[in-house]
C-alpha cells in the first residue's frame, strides 16, 4: 500500500504530539516525537554536570555526541499504544517531561551540532515513509519533501493551560505563570534561534486550533490525511 510522509510542526504545547500519536494509530504509521529527543539529549546533560555556572559545555557535548554516548530510541508500550522514549536503554518517558528539563531544552536544541546528529537519526527512522513526525524543523528540514505538512498553532494562554491541565493530570507539581512564561519564552527562543528557526514551511497547512474540540481537530486531520494520500 502507498504510503506518506506527515510532518507536524508548531509552537511548543498546542497538542501537536497528542494528535500526531493520535493519527499515527489511526493510519498505522510509525509515530516520532522529535521533541522527545532533543529533551533526552538535554536530561543527558542535567545528568552528567555538563551544565555548568558559565552555560552549556558544549565541547563536552560534542564529545559524547561523537563517542556515541547519547542514543536515543522509541519503544512501542502496548498498554498506552503509545511509543516510549528511551536514553541508553533507559525508559525516561516521564524524566524528559520535567519543568527542569522543559526549561533547558531550547539552548541544547539551538546547538548545530545537536540538530546535525538528530536530524540524522529522524531522517533514518522516517526512510521507508509511513511516518508521522512532530517536532519545529520537520517540514522544513528534516523532510522538505513531505507529502502532508501541518504546522500547527494556538494562543500561548490556551497552551499554557493545556500544558498545566497535562502536568496536574499526572499528578506533577505545576504553576500557571511559570508555564505560561516558560511557553512565551520557548516560542521565542525557537522562531529566533540561527539554525532551523521554527517557521511555518511555505506548503504547510495552518492549524490553529484555540478553539477546536479533539474530535474536530481528528476529523480534520483525517480529511487532510486522505487528500495527501489519493495526491501522492
Ligand atoms: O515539542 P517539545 O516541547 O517536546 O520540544 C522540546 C524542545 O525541543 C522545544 O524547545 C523545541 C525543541 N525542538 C526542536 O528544536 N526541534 C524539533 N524538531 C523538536 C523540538
Amino acid at each position: 500500500m502507498k504510503k506518506i510522509t506527515i510532518a507536524i510542526d508548531g509552537h511548543s504545547s498546542c497538542g501537536k504530539s497528542t494528535m500526531a500519536k493520535d493519527l499515527a494509530r489511526e493510519v498505522g504509521y510509525v509515530y516520532v516525537d522529535t521533541g522527545a529527543m532533543y529533551r533526552s539529549v538535554t536530561l543527558y546533560a542535567l545528568r552528567n554536570g555538563l551544565f555548568t555556572d558559565k552555560g552549556i559545555d558544549e565541547e563536552a557535548l560534542r564529545e559524547h555526541i561523537d563517542r556515541g554516548d547519547v542514543n536515543i530510541s522509541f519503544r512501542f508500550n502496548a498498554e498506552t499504544g503509545r511509543p516510549d522514549t528511551y536514553l541508553n536503554g533507559e525508559l525516561v518517558e516521564h524524566d524528559i517531561r520535567t519543568m527542569e528539563v522543559s526549561s533547558r531544552v531550547s539552548p541544547i536544541a539551538a546547538l548545530p551540532f545537536v540538530r546535525t546528529a538528530m536530524v540524522a537519526q529522524q531522517q533514518q527512522m522516517g526512510k521507508d515513509k509511513g511516518v508521522v513526525m512532530d517536532g519545529r524543523d520537520i517540514g522544513t528540514v528534516v523532510f522538505p519533501d513531505a507529502e502532508l505538512k501541518i504546522f500547527v498553532t494556538a494562543s500561548a494562554e490556551v497552551r499554557a493551560r493545556r500544558r498545566y491541565d497535562e502536568l496536574k493530570g499526572k499528578g506533577m507539581e505545576a504553576d500557571y505563570a511559570d508555564i505560561l512564561r516558560n511557553v512565551e519564552e520557548r516560542d521565542y527562543i525557537d522562531s529566533h534561534r540561527e539554525v532551523s528557526p521554527l517557521r511555518q514551511a511555505s506548503d504547510a497547512i495552518l492549524l490553529d486550533n484555540s478553539q477546536m474540540t479533539i474530535a474536530e481537530q481528528k476529523e480534520w486531520l483525517m480529511n487532510q490525511f486522505r487528500q495527501a494520500l489519493a495526491k501522492a
